[in-house]
């Protein structure tokens, strides 16, 4: 039997209830409707030791999500289980400590008027992690581990680079010693040249420290060699699962395939263009009846206007929502011969 995962939740719905300023009538642009569906039955599990990609546009729950895991957010209804049992709703000191989270922007979730070595004393006296004579040692400790040298200690967060400070961030999450972090597009802020090196430190801290990590991104190719699995979210749900390799090679979500055509290649070969992506997704105030990503799907059949798929096995390991999972190559294949006789036309 496969081990416990160390997280796992289970029919998470989040409802927000927006007031009736007139800002909010004006994004939703309905003027009637208070609530919106942020999370709508989502089922995830994050197993020990993994890195898993947790992936979608803007707004589609994503970050819901990751504060519902860190407790910082509590789910409308739907179970969180922290290995095998259930997380209490207010968790305790500890249970805190163990679910630590990263944010995309190092800098406001640094306090600027605090040196880096007195935040992370702090910390480690707060929750008693090493004895006070032991606490510069285990902060030149922490700094080593993302790469950072000790005169780091008497910095402030404005004398960093933004990679440099998302390296503090992270000491700062790992000072409590967390077997979770939930790292909420930690790199989206960063240039690109410098998100290279921030997800090579991930890849280290899985490797050294063994720790369980989910990695929140919009963009497919940011996680795909960094993660062992993905999960991708449209609009409040899972809609596909599986393992990185898997879910490049064997895509069985529309909604995936897009993701990934939308990768910009290396090589002119691997393109498989098979439909691009258009529109905004639908508004969670308004959530279309069947299954959710049908108004922008080249392959919807009257069936999917009308039935709300869920998740189900399609591989070994391998999960999606989609209720012609089976047939997308072969639709595939007919909408790009389509495609290429009306442009021929
Ligand atoms: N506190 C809140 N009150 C009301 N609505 C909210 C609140 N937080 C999030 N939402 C809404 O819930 C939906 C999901 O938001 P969320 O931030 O989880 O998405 P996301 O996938 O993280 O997006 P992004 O990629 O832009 O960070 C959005 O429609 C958002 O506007
Ligand atoms: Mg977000």
């Amino acid at each position: 039997m496969s081990e416990t995962p160390v997280l796992r939740v289970a029919d998470i719905t989040k409802t927000y209830h927006v007031n009736s300023s007139v800002l909010a009538r004006l994004s939703r642009g309905d003027g009637r409707k208070s609530s919106l569906s942020a999370l709508d039955g989502v089922d995830l599990q994050l197993n020990k030791g993994e890195i898993l990609a947790l992936v979608g546009e803007s707004g589609s729950g994503k970050s819901t999500l990751a504060k519902i895991l860190v407790g910082s957010t509590t789910p409308t209804s739907g179970e969180v289980d922290y290995h095998g049992a259930p997380m209490p709703l207010h968790r305790d000191k500890d249970a805190s400590r163990r679910i630590q989270m990263v944010f995309q922007d190092p800098y406001s979730s640094l306090n600027p008027r605090i040196s880096v070595g007195s935040m992370l004393k702090e910390l480690l006296l707060l929750h008693k992690i090493v004895p006070r004579s032991e606490v510069r040692a285990e902060s030149v400790r922490l700094l080593n581990l993302v790469g950072l040298e000790e005169d780091a200690l008497q910095a402030y967060p404005s004398q960093f680079s933004g990679g440099q400070r998302q390296r503090i961030a992270i000491a700062r999450a790992l000072a409590v010693r967390p077997d979770i972090l939930i790292a909420d597009e930690p790199v989206s802020a960063l240039d690109v040249s410098v998100q290279a090196t921030i997800l090579e430190l991930f890849a280290s801290l899985q490797r050294e420290l063994g720790l369980s990590i989910l990695f929140v991104a919009h963009n497919l190719a940011v996680v795909q060699h960094l993660s062992q699995r993905v999960a991708v979210m449209y609009l409040g749900r899972i809609v596909e699962v599986a393992e990185t390799a898997e879910l490049f090679r064997n895509p069985r979500h529309p909604y995936t395939r897009a993701l990934i055509d939308s990768i910009p290649r290396m090589s002119a070969e691997s393109i498989n263009e098979e439909f691009v992506l258009e529109g905004e997704p639908p508004s969670p105030f308004d959530i279309p009846p069947g299954c959710r990503f049908n108004p922008r799907c080249p392959y919807a059949s009257d069936a999917c206007r009308t039935t709300d798929p869920a998740l189900a096995t399609v591989a070994p390991q391998h999960e999606s929502a989609c209720i012609r999972a089976s047939e997308l190559d072969v639709l595939a294949i007919t909408l790009t011969q389509r495609t290429a006789g009306e442009s021929a036309a």
